[in-house]
């Protein structure tokens, strides 16, 4: 992938630029960052706080030739390589909350958020991330400058995670079955713990036991049996 940064001052929201962008024909690799967003966009209709200088807010365009059941592997990909950012530059040791929000100390550090929309070139997907460098007034946030000894830099981040991000949506290709067993190894979610899942049909709770080759996440219920969840809130409950 033939990565190309845009850099804006304020937006609405990235992923509607690169959703833009992508409509227009833009091709995949081009990674739009902002300053500020006016209208940051998180996962089930909720906003992103995204003032000036306090994360770091992109949005990648993808246009991937993967089975389409392996596309929910994206974010799990980004994901892994948030966390191994924030492990190896910063020395925080996050966790990954299923599918995909990073956290640290059971707080959230960075959201991800992926569009899949058409274009007049196919199916693109939007990847959209964004990571705390400031800790917004929000209960259970926290930020790299919170978390880590060393000093954040926007640019420097934003370079460091375009690049294993590629490096990863590449391994993806050839072996998404890595990406789930890195997500897996990563995640205290994957496997024995305790969890609500908030499902449109009610919630259901069981124990976590890993996921399938999609990234759906299985939970063991209370009667013994196996179920999948594709997509939701998952809480963690305190251990019987
Ligand atoms: C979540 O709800 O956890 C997902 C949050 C995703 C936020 C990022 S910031 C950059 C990109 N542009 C947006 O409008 N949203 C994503």
């Amino acid at each position: 992938m033939d990565v190309r940064i845009l850099r804006y001052d304020t937006i609405d929201s990235t992923n509607n630029e690169a959703a833009k962008q992508a409509r227009g024909g833009a091709g995949e690799g081009l990674c739009i960052v902002a300053d500020e967003q006016s209208s940051g966009k998180g996962r089930q209709g909720r906003m992103w706080v995204s003032e000036r200088g306090s994360g770091v807010f992109l949005s990648i365009i993808l246009r991937p030739r993967l089975e389409a059941k392996y596309l929910s592997l994206i974010t799990l990909a980004a994901a892994v390589a948030v966390y191994d950012l924030l492990r190896d530059r910063f020395l925080i040791q996050p966790d990954i909350k299923w599918p995909n929000d990073v956290l640290v100390g059971g707080k959230k550090i960075c959201g991800i958020l992926a569009e899949a929309i058409e274009t007049r070139d196919g199916l693109a997907v939007i990847l959209g991330v964004g990571i705390n460098i400031r800790t917004p007034e929000q209960e259970n946030a926290t930020s790299i400058t919170a978390e880590a000894t060393f000093a954040a830099e926007r640019d420097e981040i934003v370079e460091l995670l375009v690049e294993d991000v590629a490096r990863l949506y590449k391994r993806l290709a050839a072996d998404p079955a890595a990406i789930v067993a890195m997500w897996q190894e990563r995640s205290s979610f994957a496997h024995g713990m305790r969890v609500k899942a908030a499902l449109p049909t009610g919630d259901v709770e069981g124990i976590t036991s890993g996921l399938d080759e999609n990234g759906a996440l299985r939970l063991k219920l209370r009667d013994g049996s196996l179920t999948t969840i594709h997509a939701g809130d998952v809480t963690q409950l305190r251990p019987m």
